[in-house]
């Protein structure tokens, strides 16, 4: 497995130009299976995660056809109605075939997820929507199987405005019998953007962004080509990474409307953000501020942020208190940066962060994808030499991650593991 090796304490100063979104590109390929015809997406993101859903969809019996940053999906026929345990459990985002599937084809066969370093990570709320809709729907031997004729439409409510599980049901919805309600919908960006997409199809959809969505089901939906929005998490990466080294990044491309709270607790803490033409500008703090933060559903402080935030706040002044509501096992970086010196106590599903001084380079392991973030982070700032094991979870959602610090002066290599 690859590494990355960091030597700390450089400012970074330059321009990074921020890739499509991972969490948008996602549900919108899985959607291309609603149609028989060509979808065409661009500014498709350069990831692992993004290999691995073409990967299934392939195995559906997509024809796929990637150059660089764009896709052709065509999904004339269909092999099979599988997405089985070996890709699912290495990418938990597979279960959105679900939807898209049992609402064209009346059928779907997917391995239920299982829990990741986060959380248990359920989609009870995804079956129970789709059960409403007509499907019927039973678990064995570690599958979902689920069946139906045509869906029709139903009024549902989320107990939680799950992100996946809202954009399932946008899918299935969209050539369902009827109108479908969605109440207690996720607000989260990337749901406007597979709106966004679906509609261009010829979807009917209204409220997408808000917690009510209206979906009146067509009977068929048609190709179209679609351009992905840019990654606001990505983003807000590279932001922390201009303030934790004191430097000045110019984000090209960076989506600040949807960065609002981000933005909001960054300048809070003393960080410089400017809006300027097609970016943002990220300028070294005076002296860090301590600020609590407190993740949400959107539009409040994004879970997804929370790592990265808290490897920004082990060098501010004061003592931060960073609590995690939406998951309930997302705290696996804190031991690591304590290695790197960082002063962290957890209290339930809260982390007391006690600004110190300076960090120390120091041998630590990645666990899941925004924890490594928040690992490279605070190697950037730490002094001396800091190796990041398990990159490959890097990889699932940073496109090229080294190489772009490297050109606004990181000194970051990426070495080939052993094993
Ligand atoms: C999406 O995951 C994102 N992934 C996650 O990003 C993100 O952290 C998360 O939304 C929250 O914003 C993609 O979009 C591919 P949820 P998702 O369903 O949809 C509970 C990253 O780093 N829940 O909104 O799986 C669940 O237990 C990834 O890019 C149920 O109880 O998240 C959790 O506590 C990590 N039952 C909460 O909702 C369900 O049926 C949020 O889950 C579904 C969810």
């Amino acid at each position: 497995m690859d590494k990355i090796l960091i030597a700390g304490g450089k400012r970074l100063q330059g321009e990074i130009v921020i890739s499509g979104a991972k969490n948008a590109a996602l549900p919108i390929i899985a959607a291309s299976l609603l149609t028989g015809e060509e979808v065409r997406l661009l500014n498709v993101p350069r990831l692992n995660d993004i290999s691995t859903m073409c990967r299934l969809m392939e195995r559906l019996g997509a024809k796929i056809i990637s150059d660089g940053e764009r896709l052709s999906i065509k999904n004339k026929e269909v092999a099979s109605f599988e997405a089985s345990y070996d890709v699912v459990k290495t990418m938990r985002a597979s279960v959105l075939v679900l939807g898209p599937l049992i609402a064209r084809f009346g059928e779907a066969r997917i391995s239920l997820p299982g829990g990741c370093a986060i959380g248990a990570r359920p989609i009870n709320l995804h079956l129970m929507a789709l059960e409403k809709m007509g499907a019927e729907i039973r678990v064995e031997h570690g599958y979902v199987v689920a069946r139906a004729g045509r869906l029709k439409g139903a009024r549902i409510y989320l107990d939680f405005p799950t992100v996946t599980g809202t954009e399932n049901l946008i899918m299935a919805a969209t050539i369902a019998d009827g109108t479908t309600l969605i109440e207690n919908a996720a607000c989260e960006p990337e749901v406007v953007d597979l709106a966004n997409l679906l509609t261009g199809m010829g979807a009917r959809i209204r409220g997408a962004g808000s917690d009510l969505i209206v979906i009146e089901g067509v009977d068929s939906l048609k190709g179209t080509e679609y351009r992905i929005m840019p990654d606001r998490i990505e983003a807000g990466t590279y932001i922390v990474a201009s303030a934790i080294t004191g430097g000045d990044l110019f984000l090209r491309g960076c989506p600040a409307r949807y960065l609002d709270a981000v933005i909001i607790k960054l300048r809070e803490a003393g960080v410089d953000i400017a809006e300027d033409g097609g970016g943002l500008r990220v300028r070294r703090p005076k002296k860090l501020k301590s600020i609590d933060i407190k993740t949400m559903t959107y539009p409040g402080f994004p879970t997804d942020m929370q790592a990265q935030m808290m490897a920004l706040m082990t060098v501010s002044s004061g003592i931060s208190i960073i609590t995690e509501t939406i998951f309930e096992k997302r705290f696996s970086h804190v031991a690591e940066l304590r290695r790197l010196g960082a002063d962290i106590k957890i209290e339930g599903n809260s982390a007391m962060v006690s600004g110190v001084e300076a960090l120390s380079g120091a041998n630590v392991m990645a666990s899941d994808l925004r924890a490594s973030a928040s690992l490279v982070l605070a190697g950037l700032r730490a002094e001396g030499e800091t190796v990041i094991s398990r990159v490959y979870h890097l990889d699932r959602g940073y496109e090229r991650m080294a190489e772009k610090l490297t050109g606004v002066g990181a000194k970051i290599d990426r070495v080939r593991g052993s094993q």
